[in-house]
Formats: C-alpha cells, structure tokens, sequence
C-alpha cells in the first residue's frame, strides 16, 4: 500500500534540522522524501500542511505494572497508552509485583511482552532483590538476559556499599543504572515538597536534599566505579546543579524529567489534587522554571513521561494516603509542546531531539529518524490544535492524570507504526 504525507515540516531530530516535504511510504517504508513527489497509485494522500512531522518517540521511565498489578494496567493497556502518545519504544520499569529482580522473571515478562505489546518494550531490572536495598542481584545474569538497565524505582538504594558494587558489576557488564535519588531518612513521610504549601496546608514536606543528597551521592559513586549513571525525574534547581557540575567533569552521567515537573509547580496542590501528588513531589515555580533552562542548555538530556498508573481506590482517598503517581503517556508530547516550544524554551528539532534521539543513545538502541530506505515509524503532530485533557479519552487502565482538565496546546493527529495508521 502506498501512502503519500504530502507538505508537512519534517523534523530530523538526529542533525536538529527541519524541511517541508512529502514522504511516501511504500509497504510500510520510507521510499522517498523531496518536496512534491507525483506518483501513480497512490491509495492514501494526506496533507500534512502545517503539520510537523517527527519519529515516533522512546519513553525510558514507564510503569507497566505487570506481572502483579494489572488491576492499575497491563502490558496491553499500557503499550496502547504508548501508541496513542505517539511512544513506540517503552523501558519498562521494574517495580512490579514481584519485581523483575531474576532470570526466570525476566523471562516471564518477556513472554507477556511478546504475546501482549502493541510496542516496543525493553525491560530494566531492579538493582537489588525484592527492592529491599539489601542484596544485589545477578547484574551479568541479567545483562546476559538482555536486559537494558537496572534500576531499584520507587526508592533508592541506601546502603552506599551496595550501591557502589551494583556500579561495579554494572559497568563490568555494560550495564545503565537508573537513579530514583531520594534519601528515606530525608524525605521522611513526606508527601508534598517542603515549603510554603506543606505549611499552608498542614501536610508533611519532603524537602529538596532528599533528592539532591541523593543525587550527589549517586553521582560520586558511579563516578569512583566509572560506570554510567542516569537519573530519573529531576525535579528541582540544586539537582540540576550537581549534574551540571558532574557532566563539566567528565562524568557518564545522563539525566532526564518529566512533563509536570516543568509545567507544574507546589501552588497546584492546594486543591489536594490527589492526581498531582507524585514523586519526587511538584517543587516551586523557580524549580520548575530551572528543569526548562536546563533542558535547553542540555544539562537535562531528555524527558520520560514516569508513566504511574493506580487505580481509583489508590488515588480518590485523603492526600496522606494516597498513592504517587500520575499517568503521563498520552500527555507528555502535547505538554511539552505547550510548555516549551510556546514558552519558547526549545524549537521542534530541540524538543524531538529529547523524545527520540537522547533515550535512545543513553539506552544503547538504534536512533529514530525519518529516512529513506527506513521502516515509516512517524507521528504526524498539529502544532496548533487546542484540546482539554479528559478522563474518557485516556487509553491506558488507570486515569489519574496530573493533566486532567488542562488546556493544550498541539494533539497528535496520527500515529503511523508497523505498516499501518493508528
Ligand atoms: O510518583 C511516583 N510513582 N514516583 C516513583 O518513583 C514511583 C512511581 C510508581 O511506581 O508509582
Ligand atoms: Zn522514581
């Protein structure tokens, strides 16, 4: 079948460069891009004009939730959810139910995967067994399984012994760690940032050392076992800092954050939005004003949605009790493209560049493009459609969006993967 997208602005995010013209697909592959391509047996045209045309994206922080809560969402939910993002490539993260912390549970979840995806899934491990910071798991085992990186999210890893020996093997296996920095004795029973909203609201504050501590430490570590070090949803200026001053040293460190940590501040919790309560917590408007410089300076490398999904029950309960967590697939691009390409903080190539290129070199895999000769994996964008967030409309299992009722500003109009529409 021959699809012809004709005049919409290309975005190559691996050279940052952008063109208008027409790309024809030709059983599921790029055959040719110039500007006005004629050819005969055309089965669908569509005009993209004014449209941005991108590669589909890859999402490393992903909650998949299976095996073991696919009462919150399943590998099936949670790839469509991806798809309807525009996301192809999913890491998914390890803190399931049990957690993916051996061999033989990688392999189930590669079973699942294969018979329930509707994307790409790459797989990340825990770092230590059960997530229970005490004992490491078999690091050249599961680089041998395939596994992509390790990771103990949802917590950090406190013994700092252990922590260097998990920076040890992983380096000797080519290995990623992922860094949910957060220091327990810190953050105590925190659940909002700690400020001027934990006071005005009467709730407990986790303050900014629990994680830029954390940070620190991580980043000293990996550094004295010469390993690489990614971390996960930055979310305040001090963190930004340390992994600034690390990266002028020469340390392999990548960082990334997520959409509502630069498009959201503390102030949107005084409606005790359950939905916003997240972790690490929405920080102040001066943090969040701080994650878009450094995203534009390239000190934050990338974004990754922290796609966490929980049910209602978990979420529609007082503030203290509820779950961290939102959801954030289907958001991300669109909230993005509000915040930082309105706010004029990163121009299309820039802001492709931190959905596609980036996560796929710190993960090790090959780089979306749009390209002749390549398998048409693109996502065809509406700059300037507006739409609100609803519950109804979300794809994936649970709907605790920190986004619902927000106005956007740009929608995904088509997904194209696989050889076909979506
Ligand atoms: O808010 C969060 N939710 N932060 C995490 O680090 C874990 C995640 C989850 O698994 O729900
Ligand atoms: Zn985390």
């Amino acid at each position: 079948m021959k699809i012809l997208i004709k005049e919409g602005k290309i975005i190559n995010p691996k050279k940052r460069e952008e063109r208008i013209a027409d790309i024809l697909i030709d059983k599921g592959k790029i055959v040719k891009i110039a500007p006005r391509i004629n050819c005969a047996g055309i089965e669908r045209e569509i005009n993209a004009a004014g449209k941005i045309v991108m590669p589909t994206l890859v999402d490393m922080h992903v909650h998949l939730r299976e095996p073991g809560r696919e009462d919150k969402e399943t590998v099936a939910t949670g790839t469509k959810a991806a798809l309807a993002g525009g996301v192809t490539t999913v890491l998914a993260m390890p803190n399931t139910e049990p957690a993916i912390d051996s061999r033989e549970a990688v392999k189930l979840l590669k079973e699942i995967i294969k018979e329930k995806a509707h994307s790409d899934v790459l797989i990340s491990a825990a770092i230590t067994k059960g997530r229970k910071g005490n004992e490491l798991v078999d690091i050249e085992n599961l680089a041998k399984e395939g596994v992509k990186a390790i990771t103990d999210d949802g917590s950090s890893v406190d013994d700092s012994q252990l922590m260097l020996k998990a920076f040890e093997q992983a380096k000797k296996n080519d290995i990623l760690v992922i860094c949910h920095s957060e220091d327990r004795s810190l953050a105590k029973k925190g659940v909002l940032n700690l400020g001027f909203s934990s006071t005005c609201l009467g709730l407990r504050g986790i303050p900014k050392s629990a994680e830029f501590e954390r940070v620190a430490r991580d980043i000293r570590l990996a550094e004295e076992a010469e390993a690489r070090i990614h971390i996960a949803h930055v979310s305040c200026k001090e963190s930004v800092e340390i992994i600034s001053q690390a990266k002028k040293r020469g340390v392999g460190v990548s960082a990334e954050t997520a959409p509502h940590y630069f498009s959201l501040s503390e102030e949107d919790l005084w409606g005790f939005d359950t939905n916003k309560k997240i972790n690490p917590p929405l920080r102040t408007q001066a943090d969040s004003f701080a994650i878009k410089q450094a995203l534009k300076e390239g000190v934050i490398d990338l974004i990754a949605s922290d796609h966490a999904p929980h049910t209602e029950n978990e979420k529609d309960i007082e503030f203290q009790r509820a779950e961290f967590g939102t959801i954030g697939l289907e958001t991300a691009l669109a909230v993005a493209a509000t915040e930082l390409i309105q706010g004029k903080f990163l121009d299309w190539p820039d802001l492709v560049n931190k959905f596609t290129v980036k996560p796929a070199e710190v993960l090790g895999i090959a780089k979306p493009e749009i390209r002749e000769g390549r398998e048409a994996a693109l996502i065809v964008f509406d700059p300037v459609k507006e739409w609100v967030v609803e519950e109804n409309n979300f794809f994936s299992k649970s709907k605790n969006s920190c986004f619902l009722g927000k106005k956007l500003k740009g929608k995904i109009e088509m997904v194209f993967y696989k050889g076909r529409f979506i």
